[in-house]
């Protein structure tokens, strides 16, 4: 009876709501959030006024985007296939809870989205949204339809009413992309050929390495438990966190990337990405880390973030185990406080200083000069030789790999 359905204002989510009344014959709820993708959303309402949408919700979601989502995911330095920093997929938990949320407030019984079959976005909403509410109907339109190409999806909106200049303003981009506060996405177009490589009008975010000032920027950021709190002595929201870094980051030529991914359904895809801020929140973050964490800690969170990864590719962010997972990185986090000095320098971000009250780092311990006997350098030779005793057993037995 009732639909809501994630609108971004939109060509194409524009037709689906309409899809949607003409299709199932129910009303159509829209929801927009601004996650920090840099286009007004405020403009959406106008739209879906004209679609005659009579419930129109538009939120800015960004200071709970990033101290909710994307602050949690990086105490556990998540990264998937070592490559890509989870910029979409860390944005579509968010989305899947508000529309229930919608859904609930509005007695909606259904949901909607504009994600493919063929992607990782459709897997990502609808776990999500049945993770939180069992019994919700999904209409994926993109699954159902017949408007598969851009001539029968101009026929539609021809015959509807719908203007084609919903898109943007200007000229259609030529990519399939994707942007909030961590990054920006390309995929499809020239993209489809992992060989060819992107163009640099392409990017949007940041600056060639190459055309980066020549000078270096030095930044220092404050950590408090796992997450940034000051920048440069400066206390800072989450969202202000990421949206100064992207700043800074783009302007000194940081976080570009070009990468074949592994897409939960099946294919490999090739996209390009902008995570100015992000790439220099995964250094300081490690930075901090080396010298408030335990080694076995350090060792252990690692060993586990390519499956915590993992979860949030492919869409189990509400799941049982991530959240298991989160308890854990969130208790580590609990010395990871102190300040990580940056330099930033035409796409390279350099860690050249940390500091912590925390600090598990012993200067005694560590020093090459007299450690006035802190360390009694005659304790490795047993340490040595109790680890080797297995290894000479074996060579022994005569199973020395010579
Ligand atoms: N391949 C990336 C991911 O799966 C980005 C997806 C971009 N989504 C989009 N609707 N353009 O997370
Ligand atoms: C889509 O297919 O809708 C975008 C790409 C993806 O979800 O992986």
């Amino acid at each position: 009876k009732k639909v809501v359905l994630a609108y971004s204002g939109g060509l194409d989510t524009s037709v689906i709501a309409k899809w949607i009344t003409e299709t199932y014959k129910c009303e159509v709820v829209t929801f927009t959030a601004d996650l920090g993708q840099g286009e007004e959303v405020e403009p959406a309402r106008a739209k879906a006024k004209a679609l005659g949408i009579k419930e129109i919700y538009i939120e800015d979601l960004r200071e709970e985007f990033v101290r909710d989502f994307v602050f949690p995911m990086f105490r556990a330095n998540a990264i998937y296939e070592g490559e890509y920093l989870l910029g979409t997929s860390i944005a579509r938990p968010l989305i899947a809870k508000r529309l229930i949320e919608i859904a609930n407030e509005t007695g909606a019984d259904a949901i909607s989205h504009g994600a493919t079959g063929k992607g990782n976005d459709q897997v990502r909403f609808e776990l999500g949204a049945y993770a939180l509410k069992p019994g919700v109907k999904v209409i994926a339109p993109w699954r159902e339809w017949d408007l598969t190409s851009r001539e029968t999806l101009m026929d539609y909106c021809a015959k509807h009413d719908i203007p084609v200049d919903f898109n943007k303003a200007g000229k259609k981009s030529p990519y399939s992309m994707d942007a909030n506060l961590l990054h920006i996405s390309y995929e499809s177009g020239i993209l489809e050929d992992p060989w060819t490589e992107a163009e640099e009008e392409m990017w949007r975010w940041s600056v060639s390495p190459e055309a980066a000032p020549d000078q270096a920027t030095y930044i220092e950021l404050s950590y408090l438990t796992g997450d940034i709190v000051a920048i440069d002595d400066q206390a800072m929201t989450p969202a202000e966190v990421l949206t100064y870094l992207n700043k800074v980051g783009g302007d000194n030529g940081i976080g570009r990337l070009d990468l074949v991914e592994n897409r939960y359904v099946g294919m490999k895809a090739r996209g390009c990405y902008e995570t100015p801020g992000g790439t220099i929140m995964m250094r300081a973050h490690r930075a901090i880390e080396s010298i408030t964490l335990d080694r076995e800690v350090a060792h252990l969170k690692d060993s586990l973030m390519p499956k915590y990864a993992e979860l949030i590719y492919n869409g189990y962010w509400w799941s049982p185990e991530r959240q298991l997972l989160q308890k854990m990185i969130d208790a580590s986090q609990e010395p990871v406080n102190g300040t990580v000095r940056l330099k930033l320098y035409k796409g390279n971000v350099t860690v050249v200083g940390r500091k912590s009250d925390d600090s598990l780092f012993d200067e005694k311990m560590a020093t090459m000069e007299d450690d006035a006997g802190a360390y009694n350098q005659k304790d490795a030779e047993g340490f040595i030789k109790l680890n080797a005793l297995r290894l000479k057993i074996a060579a022994a037995k005569g199973r020395s790999p010579l």
